[in-house]
């Protein structure tokens, strides 16, 4: 009985990676570059305008959007995604970029992550947010090897530093050093790593 249940394990497992391998037939005429095997639970909008390097694993539930000029609320936008190699980007993110981001490689964003450089308009207030025109306020750049937290927030024109940390749920807004460790609302610098000692140092700064 255990060998039946084994089987049908292993046979749906073997499903899935063959569809995903299909799909990704037919992602390769659609995105600006892809080099890795991605979930069909990833949702893409315009892929033309994104690109995928090499061992990236994106997890399923993740959405990920060039904003273009597709909504009376856009203005023309000119959005781009690049995913460098060997990043890792957990389930139930929300990436929504209407100027640029680049993921460089390795860096690992856990799950529930946002990522947006684009905000909607509310200065008329006779008008629905909804329906105000939405700005950009990239580019966004996370650098090699950083970690983002569950549930961060990184929005505006923001690069996260080489190997920097940023805490569960913090909301970034500004430039975030190399070697640093941010967390909280806004976010504030909690260590950096000294050189000197060797060794991550607990500090208490605001981000610049
Ligand atoms: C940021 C993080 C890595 C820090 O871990 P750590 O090095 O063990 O941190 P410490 O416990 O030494 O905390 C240092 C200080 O920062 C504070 N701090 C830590 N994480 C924080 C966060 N996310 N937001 C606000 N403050 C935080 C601590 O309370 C502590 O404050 P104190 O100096 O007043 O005592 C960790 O707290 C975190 O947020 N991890 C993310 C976990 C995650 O998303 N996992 C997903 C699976 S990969």
């Amino acid at each position: 009985m255990k060998i039946k249940y084994l089987s049908f394990g292993i046979k749906y497992l073997q499903a899935r990676i063959n569809a995903d391998r299909f799909h990704h037939i037919i992602y390769k005429s659609k995105f600006r570059k892809i080099e890795s095997i991605i979930s069909r639970k990833v949702d893409f909008k315009n892929p033309q305008r994104i690109s995928i390097g090499k061992n990236v694993n994106i997890q399923s539930y993740t959405w990920i959007a060039a904003m273009i000029n597709d909504l009376p609320v856009i203005k023309a936008f000119d959005p781009w995604i690049e995913i460098q190699d060997g990043v890792t980007i957990g389930r139930f993110c929300q990436i929504t970029i209407s100027n640029g981001l680049v993921i460089e490689s390795d860096v690992l964003i856990t799950e529930g992550v946002l990522i947006t450089d684009t905000i909607h308009g509310y200065e008329d207030v006779g008008t629905p947010i909804l329906r105000q025109r939405m700005f950009n306020r990239g580019p966004i750049r996370i650098k090699q090897g950083a970690w983002i937290g569950n549930g961060a927030r990184i929005v505006g024109s923001v690069t996260i530093g080489k190997n920097s940390i940023v805490g569960a749920n913090a909301y970034v807004d500004k430039d975030v050093p190399d070697y640093c460790m941010v967390g909280g609302i806004p976010a504030r610098i909690l260590k950096r790593y000294d050189d000197k000692a060797g060794k991550w140092v607990k500090c208490r700064e605001n981000l610049a």
